[in-house]
């Protein structure tokens, strides 16, 4: 059974595993982790077994430093804007990998290019004193939601990790927003829990979506899968389901709801945000077999939700991209 330490108490045995090339799940600002040294393919086989995760997928590499990011990346002058701008914080750049990194193969899945970032918290002080980047998936099995409480953690990979640092609910609730800057262009790879219209606003050009190919591989189209399936924009509830609200006015037949959770009464997308992946866990836990979803508006953090609500509903195992 896995160990749950308070963040509080756990950097020294965080650490002490991670150098023995063990994983640890750890709370980050935007959703909790599970990480292992990313220069160890020990480490990163253990976490691609823990997740059950496709091996071929790219793992985030989470650093503390500049000084860190530039030993791994080679940064165009616009990604080095972005960083400065958004770390530590939701925001993961994809980059050539630079010569000689020491972060492991496995991690990068080989292609040449590395998805970086600097996280909050509990979990860029882990670096600092580990002195080595984690590569962190999001700390839930393959194709179910990200977990925002150590609670989820526990529940879905408790049998199969050593440790798990209970650092409380995330405070952003989605993933990193991702983009890969090329020519000057800022692709949009996943949105998540910085606004587009805030990159924007930093770097002067818009960001184009829709990128062809397998840019961000882990990309699935049921990537966030609850059990009970997922109805979204949803006019009226049917007889059984569950019900996902948001803001102050419900839909017809609300009240037949087996479960009713709101995002967040006052229609604030940030709150939205925070609690999507804790209210669709609960709502899966209700038993209703469909869970219907009030419309969510789609700007700023709107985009990366709906995102998320569009992969919880589709069709299960049916790629977004071609892998
Ligand atoms: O907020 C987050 O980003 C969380 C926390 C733990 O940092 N991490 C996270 O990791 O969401 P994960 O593995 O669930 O999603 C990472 C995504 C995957 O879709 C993966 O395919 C993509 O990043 N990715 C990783 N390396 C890439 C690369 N070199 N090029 C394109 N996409 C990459
Ligand atoms: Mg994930």
């Amino acid at each position: 059974m896995t160990e749950v330490l308070p963040a509080a108490e756990a950097l020294s045995r965080a650490v002490e595993l991670l150098r023995a090339g063990e994983v640890v799940a750890l709370p980050t600002e935007t959703v909790y982790g599970l990480a292992g040294d990313a220069t160890s393919g020990t480490a990163a086989a253990r976490i691609f077994e823990a997740k059950g995760r496709p091996r071929f997928n790219p793992l985030i590499v989470h650093v503390s430093s500049m000084v860190m990011a530039d030993e791994i990346a080679v940064f165009d002058p616009l990604s080095r804007k972005l960083a400065a701008a958004f770390w530590p914080g939701p925001l993961t750049l994809v980059l050539p990998l630079r010569p000689g990194s020491r972060v492991h193969p496995l991690v990068t899945a080989d292609l040449g290019t590395v998805a970086l970032r600097m996280p909050r918290g509990f979990a860029s002080g882990l670096i600092a004193a580990f002195g080595r980047p984690l590569a962190a998936p999001s700390a839930n099995s393959s194709g179910r939601v990200s977990a925002t409480t150590a609670q989820a953690v526990v529940a879905d990979l408790g049998d199969r990790i050593p440790l798990v640092v209970d650092g409380g609910a995330t405070p952003v609730g989605l993933e990193s927003t991702i983009v890969k800057v090329s020519d000057g262009r800022i692709l949009l790879l996943r949105p998540g829990g910085i606004g587009a219209d805030e990159i924007e606003a930093v770097a002067g050009v818009p960001l184009e979506r829709g990128a062809k190919g397998v840019q961000a591989p882990g990309m699935l189209a049921s990537h966030y899968a609850p059990g009970a399936a997922v109805r979204t924009d949803a006019a009226s509830v049917r007889d059984g389901e569950a019900l996902l609200a948001f803001g102050p006015r419900r839909i017809a037949g609300a009240e037949r709801a087996r479960a009713v959770l709101n995002l967040s009464p006052a229609g604030d997308l940030r709150e939205a945000a925070a609690n999507l992946f804790s209210h669709l866990h609960a709502l899966d836990r209700s038993g209703a077999a469909t869970i219907a979803v009030e419309p969510v508006p789609h700007a700023g953090l709107g985009e990366a939700i709906n995102d998320r609500l569009a992969r919880a509903a589709a069709p299960r195992d049916v790629p977004a991209v071609p892998e």
